[in-house]
């Protein structure tokens, strides 16, 4: 049996109700949600129904209209950078990002908007002195990852929130990789977007994601199509969710998305990511005193999420991520994490590193044959 240690990438195994949701739904919901009043159409559409107001309330989103669902946060992501900016734009983010952020506005930069990347220090912490300058100076948006997918750094969202209301800044942020690990409640933190996908931390199936839109904010659609409402029109509905949900919905794999939300509440969210802390912190403290092996991102008593990325000296990531797949079946991701900047600003630019990354499912003894593993390979390297 293999070691999954990739649960940034995605997360594996689901809990038995998410695979069990994904089967009932499509044996016993087969119609298109909104398209239609049969019987199947009516099941179909309480599955989006349930699964949105489940994501509306994980998320401290008052009105569930305002939870859009997407085939993942990259497009989630798209749909708040394309949907909000226009030509002339300001819009800030960091020097850590992902390429589902930095692609998108390297596109929109193309287009006429201004971006300008924000320093993060070696750990990958924003500086918030940059950020509040470059705010003062006017901005439409900061987009910005909440949990880097390479160091785990946190960023902290409560302080940059505050910079961005004073300052009149709109803030998307990308929950890639804390969502379902770290709570956010977007109405208390102020979030105006923000952007998560359904297979990671929230234990969903792949093909799965969302953005929360803030009733202020009016986005552009960004996918054009039917809705099953106002068909007579060739403008994309106003209303929410609809408007930007064209095309038929993802109904098996909302309603694993559901299940996975329900699994994490009826756990204790917290208590699930107190365990998944607990064994990233094992994890890293256990690398810490091999040697020859480097480790990046805040050390294992900080406030981080639940990524480690390391390199043995003298020896690619990738080759390590190899010996680790084929000689002790563990998985890891090696490379750059299409996050190539947040590899420069660590120093780990064009190699990489290697990424463990426990989830709920993980047990200690699998970290610590992890660790032996790493030890092994690091002295024979
Ligand atoms: N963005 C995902 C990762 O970090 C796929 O692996």
């Amino acid at each position: 049996m293999a070691i999954y240690l990739d649960n940034a990438a995605t997360s594996f195994p689901k809990p038995e109700a998410v695979y069990r949701a994904v089967d009932q739904a499509l044996r016993h919901a087969g119609g298109n949600p909104g398209r239609g009043g049969h019987g199947l159409t009516l099941e179909a559409g309480r599955i989006v129904l349930d699964a949105r107001e489940s994501a509306a309330r994980f998320f401290g989103v008052r009105n569930s209209e305002r939870v859009v669902f997407t085939p993942s946060a990259t497009e989630a992501v798209n749909l708040a950078l394309f949907g909000l900016l226009t030509a002339g734009d300001r819009v800030l983010t960091s020097s850590i990002e992902h390429n589902a952020v930095r692609r998108p506005l390297y596109r929109l930069q193309q287009l006429g908007i201004e971006v300008v990347s924000l320093a993060c220090d070696p750990d990958g912490r924003l500086d918030l002195d940059d950020l509040e300058q470059q705010a003062s100076r006017g901005a439409r948006l900061l987009a910005i990852s909440h949990c880097s997918n390479v160091t785990g750094t946190l960023q902290p969202l409560v302080e940059i929130a505050t910079v961005c209301r004073r300052f009149g800044v709109r803030l998307l942020v990308d929950a890639a990789q804390s969502a379902g690990h770290v709570g956010i409640d977007v109405g208390a933190l102020g979030i105006d977007l923000l952007a998560v996908p359904g297979h990671k931390g929230l234990l969903g199936p792949a093909g799965t994601g969302l953005l929360c839109v803030a009733e202020d904010i009016r986005l552009e659609p960004l996918v054009y199509g039917g809705t099953g409402v106002n068909s007579t029109s060739l403008d994309m509905p106003d209303r929410l969710p609809e408007r930007f949900e064209a095309g038929t919905p993802n109904v098996p794999g909302l309603a694993g998305l559901q299940a996975g939300i329900a699994w994490l509440e009826e756990s204790g969210s917290d208590m699930i990511a107190a365990r998944v802390d607990a064994l990233t912190d094992r994890l890293r403290r256990g690398l810490e005193v091999v040697d020859r092996v480097k480790l990046f991102g805040p050390g294992a008593d900080k406030v981080r999420g639940s990524v480690v990325s390391f390199v043995i000296e003298g020896q690619d990531p990738s080759v390590t991520a190899f010996h680790l797949d084929r000689e002790y079946g563990i998985c890891a991701r090696a490379g750059l994490h299409c996050a190539p900047e947040a590899h420069r600003t660590i120093g780990t630019f064009p190699e990489g590193t290697v990424r463990f990354s426990p989830g709920p499912f993980t047990t200690e003894t699998e970290v610590d044959q992890a660790v032996e593993a790493v030890s092994e390979l690091a002295r024979r390297a």
